[in-house]
């Protein structure tokens, strides 16, 4: 029998780890979606998919909660954090079913749209208790930072929304250290319309769904 391919999004954090420090520093400089997912998770033990480089489950890490931090690209995984690490993908998560009190994932793998995201979806449904809590959190769009691209980078709110999920809306922003620093990271994104951005204050606004398993 023909195996599967298991993908995975390439993700350009690991070879240009400057550039990813100035996104996690600037975008949500306020840090709101970090005190949301950590009002909203419970104690125990979390999975966060397609954790990075433990950026957020650092943050969220605590005595009485662990965070297993599962991630595909080898060279993203930071072992200086003092994290759980397990290397693999969100469509193939290797643990048994109803291992976590609840399942997170920021900015990763589980965007709507792809075409294996119900792969994903499974697979968090499988390794989450029963009651247990799954958190999605995306570009909610109509705002600054989702304007400057050429595509439609928002998410797709019916999407979750038909999958049983309820969503908030965070408004925060992407504030940088300098115009600089702004266009080196925006141009990464967007090309010329990064490089026209003469301000470091940009309005960005982060959807978050819920939903028990
Ligand atoms: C935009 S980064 C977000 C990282 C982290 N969640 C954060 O908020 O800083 C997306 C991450 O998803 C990972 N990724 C890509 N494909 C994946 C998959 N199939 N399953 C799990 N993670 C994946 C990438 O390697 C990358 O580290």
């Amino acid at each position: 029998m023909k195996e599967k391919q298991i993908k995975w999004i390439p993700f350009y954090g690991g070879e240009n780890p400057d550039l990813f420090e100035i996104e996690r520093r600037c975008m949500d400089r306020a840090g709101k979606v970090i005190q949301y997912l950590d009002e909203m998770l419970p104690n125990g033990f979390i999975l966060d998919v397609g954790a990075g480089n433990g950026f957020t489950a650092e943050k969220l890490q605590q005595e009485n909660r662990q965070i297993v931090a599962l991630e595909p690209d080898e060279k993203m995984i930071d072992l200086s954090k003092p994290l759980v690490w397990s290397k693999g993908v969100a469509q193939n998560i290797p643990f048994h079913e109803h291992t976590f009190d609840a399942v997170y994932s920021t900015w990763a793998f589980l965007f709507d749209g792809i075409p294996d995201i119900e792969d994903g979806l499974k697979e968090v449904e499988r390794v989450v208790k029963p009651g247990g809590k799954i958190i999605i959190v995306d570009n909610y769009g109509n705002d600054e930072f989702c304007s400057f691209s050429p595509h439609d980078i928002s998410s797709n709110v019916s999407f979750w929304v038909n999958r049983g999920f309820d969503y908030e809306v965070i408004d925060t922003q992407f504030i940088f250290d300098s115009i600089d620093e702004a266009q080196k990271l925006l141009s990464f994104y967007f090309g010329d319309k990064g490089i026209a951005v003469n301000k470091t204050k940009i309005e960005y606004k982060v959807v978050a769904y819920t939903k028990m398993n």
